[in-house]
């Protein structure tokens, strides 16, 4: 008898943790960060991205970096890079949308701040991520800003 409680109570914790993995999973799209892989992408040095005059204000552009593609915003003189696959699903955030400071995924509508890749609406969880970047004689160049 005692056996088989301890069985249905297992039986029981089993289903429960299903139950909210499925949930977290299909529900809440609380899935893997689909960015994960881009520091092992990123070159470790400053690489370029062309001519910060080829870039048009207020416009995402996709670029690649080898088997890296980012998305470059262009503010005024300043230019933000990110990630171009969204963390959440991978939607290419080239083809989304300025709001506010940030770029609206165009699948989902997820919103990550230019400045930070912070995560300003979901339902992307992760933070998207961004480059470092500086113009040297009129040219864009990124690397990865690596966590402190
Ligand atoms: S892929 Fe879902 S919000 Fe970007």
């Amino acid at each position: 008898m005692h056996g088989r409680l301890l069985g249905l109570a297992g039986l029981a914790a089993v289903s429960a943790g299903a139950a909210l993995g499925g949930h977290l999973s299909y529900r809440q799209a609380a899935g893997p960060n689909r960015a994960a892989a881009v520091p092992l992408l990123a070159p470790s040095d400053w690489v370029g991205l062309g001519a910060v005059d080829d870039f048009p204000p207020a416009e995402p552009v996709r670029r690649t970096v080898g088997e890296l593609a980012v998305v470059v915003v262009r503010d005024g003189d300043d230019c933000h890079v990110l990630a171009d696959r969204c963390a959440h699903l991978s939607g290419p955030l080239s083809e989304g949308t300025l709001v506010d400071g940030c770029l609206r995924c165009p699948w989902h509508g997820s919103e990550f701040r230019l400045r930070n890749g912070e995560v300003v609406r979901g339902p992307a969880t992760a933070p998207q991520p961004v480059f470092e970047t500086r113009v040297l004689s009129g040219h864009l160049e990124i690397r990865l800003t690596r966590p402190t």
